[in-house]
């Protein structure tokens, strides 16, 4: 059930999530998720930043509110973040928000720091294994 992957920082895009409120997939079969992923990896090419790990995963059970993203760093608090669409826009605001993220001592991004593209986004945190927030 479980691939094992790299562990480096990293944006999980769901690739199951689905296109728009009346269909799943476009006219070529593909997700709205994968659509994001691939926005998001043509959106790093262009920083010249290929090399930030975008993965694609299943199903996030957040599914009303897709295009849904994870994004994880070793030892820091990770993020669910949904209400995204296969757009250049999100696709660069996320990578945005996710600088920042990587930048940051503990994965807290102060919020003057976050683009406006991601307000209003965040569905979940998560402490990293070892950790609680906030004790
Ligand atoms: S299909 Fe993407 S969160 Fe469920």
């Amino acid at each position: 059930m479980l691939t094992k992957t790299d562990t480096a920082a990293s944006i999980v895009v769901c690739s199951t999530c689905r296109l728009n409120d009346e269909a799943r997939e476009d006219e070529t079969g593909k997700r709205g998720g994968a659509l994001f992923a691939e926005a998001v990896r043509e959106a790093a090419a262009r920083r010249g930043n290929s090399d930030i790990h975008i993965e694609e995963t299943a199903c996030f059970f957040a599914c009303s509110r897709y295009c849904t993203v994870h994004i994880r760093d070793e030892g820091k608090i990770s993020y669910v973040l949904g209400d995204f669409r296969a757009t250049e826009a999100d696709a660069e605001a996320l990578l945005d928000y996710f600088e920042h993220y990587l930048a940051s001592k503990d994965g807290v991004v102060p919020y003057g720091k976050w683009p406006e593209g991601v307000k209003g986004h965040f569905i979940t945190r998560q402490p990293p294994a070892g950790r609680v927030i906030g004790k």
